[in-house]
């Protein structure tokens, strides 16, 4: 797999490997084996990004993803590019699906969050360590200074913000050059492409979070589709209800005929269509299949021009969709 660019030097393969759902948000957790399964093989298709996160766990064990990623990537920690976040916690008194996130930016609670990451991690840094959500309550400058702090330290050597937009990043980006943003985007969800000039400005990669559109992008789910309640949040997002697969019908068909016509699935369109974008753009779809992983890591064996980037943007922009799932509400301190 090729490689890009995040930032002024951080190199990662051109698709990433999203881990939150081994542990959280999609229903049943991986057991270590099948997590195990699904490294190997990430690894074998020339896989060296892994995304996690500090809060991505079970009612059970909240750190379960940074823990099992801890074991299973040691063998691997020198030849991979490690990311987590920090910088939120859940609201844990809510009976929601998903419960609402509560941002704390505070110098003091991503110093403590980083030490937790690293020893669960099994790492003595983290390759980019991200804020997981903007907290309204702190400027983003004291959160900025503190992780330009653990870059100076060793503990991190790159940093990030999630969910972030023009303002914040520029401030943020005086006090300690960004390497990254991680946003919502697949071809159901766009509005941050208004980011993109400011990005090109400012030097800053751009990874994509759920590319799938939650995984619906893969064509796969129709109005029969059965999701655990209540672990499973597509049990309550737009795009799967009945109305949006309704909705989503001339959509779908028209991307299962793409898809056709360039010998790929669906999934493969709606990753190659955002490489050939921008070359600081790098997707993390996630799965717990290893059939699928490989499917999503030979995406990046498909390469459109920018004519027919150019002829899917109109597609996009003219053609009927449901809303995607825009995200857990946030709560404030
Ligand atoms: N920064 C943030 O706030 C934030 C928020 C959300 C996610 N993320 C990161 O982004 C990563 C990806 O996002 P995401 O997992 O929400 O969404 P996604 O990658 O758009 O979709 C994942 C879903 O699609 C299904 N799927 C994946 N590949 C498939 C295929 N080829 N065929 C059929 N189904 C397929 C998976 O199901 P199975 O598991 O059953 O295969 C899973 O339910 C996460 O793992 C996480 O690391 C970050």
């Amino acid at each position: 797999m090729e490689k890009r660019i995040l930032g002024r030097d951080l190199e990662v393969s051109e698709i990433g490997l999203g881990c939150m759902g081994m542990s959280h948000a999609y229903g049943t957790v991986s057991t270590e084996k099948e997590a195990e399964a699904l490294i190997d093989k990430a690894i074998d298709c020339g896989c060296t990004f892994f995304d996690t996160a500090e809060i991505y766990g079970t009612a059970e064990d909240p750190h379960h993803n940074e823990k099992l990623l801890g074991k299973i990537l040691k063998p691997y920690r020198n030849k991979i590019v490690l990311a987590s976040k920090c910088g939120i916690r859940f609201d844990e008194t809510a009976t929601t699906v998903n419960k609402p996130l509560i941002p704390d930016g505070r110098p003091e609670t991503i110093k403590s969050s980083i030490d937790g990451s690293l020893k669960r991690l099994n790492t003595d840094h983290l390759d980019l360590y991200y804020i997981h959500r903007i907290d309204p309550t702190v400027p983003i400058e004291e959160t900025a200074g503190a992780m330009k702090e653990l870059i100076e330290q060793g503990k991190i050597t790159h940093w990030g913000l999630s969910e972030a937009d023009e303002d914040t990043i520029r401030r943020a980006n005086k006090v300690c050059p960004i390497t990254a943003i991680q946003n919502r985007y697949s071809m159901m969800y766009r509005d941050y492409e208004k980011l993109f000039p400011v990005l090109e400005e400012l030097g800053i990669g751009f990874v994509a979070f759920s590319p799938l559109a939650n995984g619906f992008l893969t064509a796969v789910y129709n109005s029969h589709a059965q999701f655990e309640k209540p672990g499973d949040y597509r049990s309550m997002m737009p795009q799967f209800s009945d109305e949006g697969i309704e909705e989503n019908k001339e959509f779908i068909l028209w991307i299962k005929l793409l898809a056709e016509e360039k010998k790929a699935t669906p999934a493969q369109i709606s990753l190659a269509w955002m490489s050939a974008k921008k070359p600081y753009i790098v997707p993390i779809p996630g799965t717990r299949k290893v059939s699928r992983l490989e499917e999503n890591m030979k995406a990046s064996e498909i390469k459109l021009t920018k004519d027919e980037v150019k002829a899917i943007d109109e597609m996009l922009d003219n053609i009927p969709m449901s809303q995607v799932f825009g995200g857990s509400k946030i709560q404030k301190k």
